[in-house]
């Protein structure tokens, strides 16, 4: 009887061990010889098939003189945070990120080399001869993630946090770089945010390289005694929160009408950061590649991200779809359908890209132009008010000034006049004539 359990366990441990997806948990191990532990088990099963357990523990940590290959992971301590590295979204190039082992597709949350991907899975993350943390690429080129010269005692390490640091080999506590001082577009509890240390949005759902947006915290630029949140594009600020009052949700009042306050900040007048509530539920703050900061959270059992609040909406962002183009917030953002399109008679600036803006197709003529209606708008920005009273002198008006590229009447609103580009423009309740030449044929 002995015997034959003892030749079942063998033959079990030699099975599961055949197979990392079991023996190593969901995340890849460090440069260990699972087989070499394993051969030693055969021989002594019953005692050993626990070693083979805990000596596939995964790896928090590369010392000096180690390094991690495309494919195999660090795992934090607690298993809640992976290092490794990924592709987003439909791209293939290769990028050292850190993101939740628990979430399935699971989006990266910081991202080391956003600017200089890997382009194939050649790459390795290590150190070099003078101490700085590299990702080598295939033909040997390097990006320099941390750099730190000449010294040997350091190692490189995913906390429980999701901050990837790096630290004194000989004290742990000696934290000489951490990825919470360089963040991507994701902010997670325990990290600063401040005027120096934003969030940048990434360019698209496939590329994380640094897009046009930016948050941050600091004093308010109408006020400097306030403090707030502010969203820009392009260095031009466009949305700001409330000013900070030392109350955990002054800055975002309505997160104080839900049933569960999602976040509590904790703040001064330049440094902020936040605790999730309740403490241990996975939470994130992402600012989006559209400029909309997300709040959500892991709904566990649905195994999905809830978002909670998000700010501003998609066309509130200022200059969303560039210059003439129209900005549709009925459009889904899941969909491909983009959320901008071009005005009849108008082309986009870059074929790939529908947020640059929009140009005629045929330039204006001045005399014998003609009008297009656009239904269902609002008013784009900087309009001139005319008092004329009937719509075909507002039309008049507009044609006659080669200037007027659109025109808008109504009775209980009057007579209303752009010149030049038309920016923010989007959907609405508005009917708006946009002045075309008339070559420009009829939709
Ligand atoms: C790294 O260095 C340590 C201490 O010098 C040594 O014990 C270990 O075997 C080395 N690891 C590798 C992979 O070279
Ligand atoms: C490595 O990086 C260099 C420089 O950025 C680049 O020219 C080369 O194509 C890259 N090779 C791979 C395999 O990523
Ligand atoms: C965040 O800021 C607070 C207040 O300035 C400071 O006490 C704390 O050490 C900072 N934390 C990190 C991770 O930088
Ligand atoms: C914040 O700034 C204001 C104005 O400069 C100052 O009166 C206040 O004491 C500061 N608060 C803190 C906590 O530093
Ligand atoms: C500026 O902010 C401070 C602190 O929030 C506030 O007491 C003060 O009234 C504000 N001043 C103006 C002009 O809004
Ligand atoms: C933010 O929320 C919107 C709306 O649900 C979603 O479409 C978008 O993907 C989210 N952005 C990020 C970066 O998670
Ligand atoms: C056309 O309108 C612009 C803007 O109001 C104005 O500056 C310009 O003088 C006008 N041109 C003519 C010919 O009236
Ligand atoms: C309109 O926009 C185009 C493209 O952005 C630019 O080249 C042109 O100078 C602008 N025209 C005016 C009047 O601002
Ligand atoms: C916005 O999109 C919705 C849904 O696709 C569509 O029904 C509507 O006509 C669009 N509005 C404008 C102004 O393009
Ligand atoms: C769109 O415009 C048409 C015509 O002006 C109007 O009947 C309709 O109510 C508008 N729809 C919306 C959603 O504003």
């Amino acid at each position: 009887m002995p015997i034959l359990l003892i030749i079942f366990l063998s033959l079990f441990t030699v099975f599961v061990c055949n197979f990392p997806s079991l023996c190593l948990e969901k995340a890849m191990l460090v440069e260990i010889s699972y087989l070499k532990k394993c051969a030693v088990v055969l021989l002594i099963p019953s005692v050993l098939a626990i070693r083979c357990f805990s000596a596939t523990t995964p790896r928090d940590t590369i010392a000096f003189n180690e390094s991690i290959s495309d494919g195999q992971n660090l795992v934090s301590s607690n298993k809640k945070f992976v290092l490794g590295f990924f592709s987003p979204g439909a791209s293939s190039h290769r990028y050292i990120g850190v993101w939740y082992n628990s979430v399935p597709r699971g989006t990266a949350v910081w991202i080391a080399n956003r600017n200089d991907p890997v382009q194939d899975k050649s790459g390795v993350l290590k150190f070099d001869e003078v101490g700085n943390l590299i990702v080598k690429n295939g033909t040997g080129s390097s990006f320099i993630v941390a750099s730190e010269m000449g010294v040997r005692d350091r190692e490189a390490a995913i906390l429980d946090t999701g901050n990837f640091v790096l630290r004194s080999m000989t004290d742990r506590s000696k934290i000489i770089w951490e990825s919470f001082a360089s963040p991507t577009d994701t902010w997670l509890p325990g990290m600063n945010i401040t005027l120096g240390n934003l969030l940048k949005s990434w360019k698209s759902y496939d590329d994380p390289a640094t897009g046009d947006y930016t948050f941050g915290f600091g004093p308010s630029i109408a006020n400097a005694s306030a403090s707030q949140f502010i969203i820009m594009w392009n260095r031009i600020s466009f949305w700001t929160s409330e000013s900070w009052n030392g109350d955990t949700n002054s800055l975002i009042p309505v997160l104080k009408s839900m049933g569960i306050i999602p976040v509590s900040f904790q703040c001064d007048n330049l440094t902020c950061m936040y605790t999730p509530n309740p403490a241990d539920i996975m939470t994130k703050i992402v600012l989006d590649q559209s400029g909309s900061l997300n709040i959500t959270q892991f709904n566990s059992e649905a195994k999905l991200w809830t978002l909670l609040w998000r700010h501003p909406d998609s066309c509130d962002v200022s200059n969303l779809c560039g210059v003439n183009g129209v900005c549709n917030s009925s459009v889904s953002v899941s969909t491909s359908e983009s959320i901008c399109k071009c005005p009849e008679g108008f082309a986009p600036q870059e074929q790939s890209n529908s947020r640059k803006g929009c140009t005629r197709k045929t330039p204006l003529q001045c005399n014998g132009d003609r009008f297009i209606d656009m239904l269902n708008m609002t008013f784009p920005d900087n309009r001139q008010k005319l008092s004329v009273v009937e719509k075909s002198e507002c039309e008049f008006a507009c044609m006659e000034n080669c200037s007027c590229t659109a025109y808008a009447h109504s009775l209980s609103d009057g007579c209303s006049l752009w010149h030049g580009n038309l920016t923010h423009l989007q959907n609405g309740v508005e009917t708006l004539h946009l002045r075309v030449a008339a070559s420009e044929s009829h939709g």
